[in-house]
């Protein structure tokens, strides 16, 4: 075989509903014009498939994706037609529960003062990322409604939290602040646990014990705990102390929208959804926004940033750090879309981050 062929990264793309399907062509455009050694599928989950024939993950597409492919590429799951929401819960949290994604790394940087919605603050006082348990929690979706439709309707909702769930994701934290370091090149220093155990005792019990055992493997790394209310006040108030936080899933999800919005809003944020030595998943923080969809009006630099994020992940560093450098470039000349203050619309912002990205070598 001609090892150009060989060593060439397969990608799974499936850009899915809504502006899922505008950001993810601008990204794979940026990916194109780095030069990258890669190879992509499209597949068609998504809503138009499954109001089509009723199949949200096609039989053993999970094992098809975890055997044939480097990498997932996704854009966003939601549609107002499919009210149930069982197309998205069966993609998105099927990929990342039935691939053990058990890390969901979703970076927060700043690329420029403009977007950022605090006063006074720079790029580098916003660059930290957030590390969220992304296979268990509430959204495991255990529990149950009783006595439905009545005045005396019960309803719950588990939170499970397994030692063996929350170990791997705090020591996944300890040690990315380990192996990664800050846009300007200084070392992460700090691992902070996000958790809710003043009221919620016996989950946030476990995280506390779990943390200090795990942190005891790392002296070298200074530790912090906040609870999630206080973390929430913080990170409007002055986000420069952040580092690494680690919290679970659904206060992961809560606060990287939150965290968004310091770098200029959902269009601009990245997340990957990793489990070391498996094929992880890669995907902008935002959904299908349908008000916008099909208007040519969404950011596609969130996508465009993840797509760097899934290179850097293949091992395709330079690639990957030539779509970072071609965003910041276009931020900085104001080639955006009108979410982050631009007038270009999501195909011309695209384009313009390609153009750069094919400008460096
Ligand atoms: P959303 O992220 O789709 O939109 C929230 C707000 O941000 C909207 O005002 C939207 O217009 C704006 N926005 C989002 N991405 C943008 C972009 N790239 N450029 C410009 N503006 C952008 O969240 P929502 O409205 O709560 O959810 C819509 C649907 O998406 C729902 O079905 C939801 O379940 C789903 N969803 C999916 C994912 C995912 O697939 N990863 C993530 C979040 C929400
Ligand atoms: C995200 C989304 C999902 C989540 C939804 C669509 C289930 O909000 O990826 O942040 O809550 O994880
Ligand atoms: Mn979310």
């Amino acid at each position: 075989m001609d090892p150009q062929i060989s060593a060439r990264k397969r990608i799974a793309v499936i850009p899915g509903d809504g502006i899922g399907r505008e950001v993810v062509p601008q990204a794979l455009k940026a990916i194109q014009a780095s030069g990258a050694k890669v190879e992509f599928s499209e597949f068609d989950w998504g809503a138009d498939r499954y109001l089509r024939d009723g199949v949200t993950v096609p039989r053993d597409g999970f094992a098809m994706l975890a055997r044939d492919f480097d990498a997932i590429f996704a854009g966003a799951f939601g549609d107002p037609r499919v009210k149930t929401n069982i197309h998205a819960k069966e993609i998105l949290l099927g990929m990342r529960f039935q691939m053990d994604l058990y890390a969901n790394v979703r970076p927060v940087r700043l690329l420029d003062a403009a977007l950022c919605p605090l006063k006074g603050v720079e790029p580098k006082d916003v660059d930290f990322v957030v590390i969220r348990e992304n296979t268990e929690g509430v959204y495991t979706d255990a529990g149950g409604v009783f006595k439905q439709g009545t005045a005396d309707e019960v309803a719950i909702q588990e939170d499970i939290n397994t030692r063996k769930g929350v170990e791997r994701i705090i020591r996944f934290a300890f040690e990315y602040c380990e192996r990664h370091k800050k846009l300007d090149g200084s070392p992460r220093q700090r691992v902070l646990m996000c958790d809710k155990s003043n009221a919620m005792t016996h989950a946030g019990g476990l995280w506390q014990r779990v943390f200090k055992e795990v942190a005891a493997e790392f002296p070298q790394i200074a530790t912090q705990h906040m609870y999630v209310d206080a973390l929430c006040m913080q990170m409007v108030h002055d986000p420069r102390p952040f580092d690494v936080i680690v919290t679970n899933n659904m206060f992961g999800d809560i606060i990287t929208d939150l965290a968004a919005g310091l770098q200029g809003g959902l269009g601009m944020a990245a997340s990957g959804n990793i489990h070391p030595g498996k094929t992880s998943m890669f995907e902008p923080v935002h959904g299908s926004a349908p008000p916008i969809a099909g208007k040519n009006v969404a950011n596609p630099f969130g996508a465009i940033l993840t797509a760097a994020m899934m290179l850097g992940h293949l091992g395709l560093t330079h690639e990957a750090e030539k779509i970072d450098a071609a965003v910041l470039e276009a931020v900085r000349q104001n080639k955006t879309t009108q979410d982050v203050g631009g007038t270009l619309g999501t195909r011309e912002a695209g384009e313009s981050v390609a153009t750069f990205v094919a400008g460096r070598h």
